[in-house]
């Protein structure tokens, strides 16, 4: 079935839909995205994504086109006109088209480009690989050293991605200076003596609204959370380990660079925190 999309104002077949050649998203990774799920045809933690949405936008000076309420009538109005069930609403802005190349911004005034679209993820909480888990693998983080600014920079992601494909593995975790920052996609936690830890936040990593939704929950089941930065060392050594995304929700990892962690399968923490994540998530959506 063929989406309906919207670009600047209008909806469009996603076939029909374009942005100019000159867009800045296009030539320079210079715009910013958010992921926001769908459960039973409501948005999940819509308000956090929008937070940091106008976080992004605002650290890039680009003019957020639209309030809280605005988004809020387009993210519907996407899910609506594709009849979206379960799956993801994709939005970018980009700073738009000046009607050439130039590094110099454009001038003032010059309108963001606004593109959403959906995506149907059947399955997307009843997922079979929150069965089995993730096999990670590591890689040196050579991003940029802004990752809290959520730009459309995706290409070293990407290639992480492959390699870790190459490997036979599901996804790779960052490492910098023999620290683990993040996932490919996500944020990297780990579970040992019944706490959970995760990397603080700064510029080195995104500032996951998952993460966050994790650590209240966490909070309220009287799990301690440590906040810091682990190695892969210690992560193969943990009792658990996991992965938190808009579209992963909390993901086990059971192996990383070849390394079982505990008997291979997901544990108990991990597979407590899914499901309360899930049914909490899907109780708060809008
Ligand atoms: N990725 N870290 C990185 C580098 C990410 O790209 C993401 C999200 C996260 C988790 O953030 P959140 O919990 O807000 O989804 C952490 C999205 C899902 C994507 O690029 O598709």
């Amino acid at each position: 079935m063929s989406r309906i999309v919207h670009v600047n104002g209008k909806w469009l077949p996603e076939a029909a839909a374009s942005v100019p050649v000159f867009d800045r998203g296009f030539l320079m990774a210079d715009g910013v995205y958010e992921v926001t799920s769908v459960l039973d045809g409501r948005l999940v933690d819509f308000a956090g994504h929008m937070a940091r949405l106008a976080r992004s936008l605002d650290a890039l000076g680009i003019v957020n086109p639209h309030d809280d309420a605005g988004w809020l009538a387009l993210h519907r109005e996407a899910v609506a006109r594709n009849a979206l069930v379960e799956g993801a609403v994709y939005l970018q802005v980009t700073r738009g088209s000046a009607g050439d190349r130039d590094f110099a911004y454009p001038p003032a005034g010059t309108p963001p480009t606004v593109v959403l679209f959906t995506q149907s993820k059947p399955g997307l909480a009843d997922n079979p690989a929150a069965r089995s888990g993730w096999k990670v693998i590591s890689v040196p983080d050579i991003r940029w050293g802004r990752r809290d600014i959520k730009t459309v920079q995706l290409l070293y992601p990407a290639m992480a991605k492959m390699m870790a494909r190459e490997a036979g593995a599901d996804d790779a975790w960052f490492v910098e200076e023999g620290l683990v920052t993040e996932g490919s996609s996500n944020n990297a936690w780990i579970v040992a003596n019944g706490r959970l830890i995760t990397r603080a936040l700064s510029p080195e990593i995104l500032h996951g609204i998952t993460r966050a939704a994790v650590m209240r929950l966490a909070a309220e089941m009287q799990m301690e959370v440590e906040e810091r930065a682990f190695t892969i060392a210690e992560a193969q050594a943990a009792d658990e380990a996991l992965v938190t995304s808009a579209t992963a929700f909390v993901m086990p990892v059971v192996a990383i660079d070849g390394v079982d962690l505990g008997s291979g399968r997901p544990g108990p923490v991990v597979t407590r925190l899914r499901a309360i994540y899930i049914e909490e998530m899907r109780r708060a959506a809008i």
